[in-house]
């Protein structure tokens, strides 16, 4: 089976790339000793920025092979697109008393979901409309070959639901199926979901221009 290396130690991650890659007999791997690399820091303004930050540091530790990252999020248009780039640090206020991009490492789940609860407790459900975004980044020795964007949109619940899924997942429901992320079986994440989004354009990019880990005549 053709294999891709995902640079992110974040297991929900993982699991979504793997079920999105299935479909196309692609096997997701993470990339060898990855908790021993150095750490990147995720201080860009952008998805595309840290996105590829990362796949461009890592990519210097597997010399020849294509390393894939993504940088992902939700944003909250009541909240002005936040928490956005900071959706993983957004409870630093909280947890750290400092402010999410002065955060040098992430909140858990439940403290950014409380956050984004209280943040809009007082938001009407017509204007709680939401998008999750991924960026992905494809590199190789140090170099970006190419990101890719994909998006789901949303509502932010007055309450969680669901008991699958990572992050915000329980409080994103997506009207198009009327479950949220975390009501999502595998296979819906992958066909419905940002990164899985974003994950098939990766896959026509590797398909159309013949790159390492896509081609049917490699590994
Ligand atoms: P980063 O890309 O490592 O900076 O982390 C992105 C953060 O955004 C995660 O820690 C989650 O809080 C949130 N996030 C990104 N994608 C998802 C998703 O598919 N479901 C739920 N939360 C997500």
């Amino acid at each position: 089976m053709r294999r891709i290396l995902i640079a992110t130690s974040n297991a929900g991650k993982l699991r979504d790339f793997a079920g999105a890659a299935l479909a196309h007999g692609i096997e997701i791997a993470g990339i060898p000793n990855f908790s021993s690399l150095p750490t990147v820091v995720e201080d860009g303004n952008t998805f595309e920025e840290n996105a590829r930050k990362k796949a461009e540091q890592y990519s210097r530790h597997v010399p020849g092979d294509m390393v894939v990252a993504d940088d992902s999020g939700l944003e909250i248009d009541a909240l002005n697109g936040e928490p956005g780039v900071h959706s993983a640090r957004y409870a630093a206020p909280d947890l750290h008393g400092k402010q999410p991009h002065e955060a040098d490492a992430n909140t858990d789940d439940e403290a950014n979901n409380a956050r984004v609860l209280r943040e809009l407790r007082n938001v009407p459900p017509e204007k709680r409309t939401a998008r999750f975004v991924c960026v992905l980044a494809v590199a190789q020795d140090g170099k970006t070959l190419a990101t890719f964007r994909g998006g789901a949109e949303g509502i932010i619940l007055d309450a969680p639901r669901g008991s699958d899924g990572f992050g915000y997942d329980p409080l994103f429901y997506f009207p198009q199926i009327r479950k949220t992320f975390a009501e999502l079986s595998a296979e819906e994440k992958a066909r419905y979901s940002h990164r899985g989004a974003a994950f098939r354009k990766f896959l026509e990019w590797c398909d159309r221009s013949g790159k390492a880990g896509s081609s049917p005549s490699s590994e």
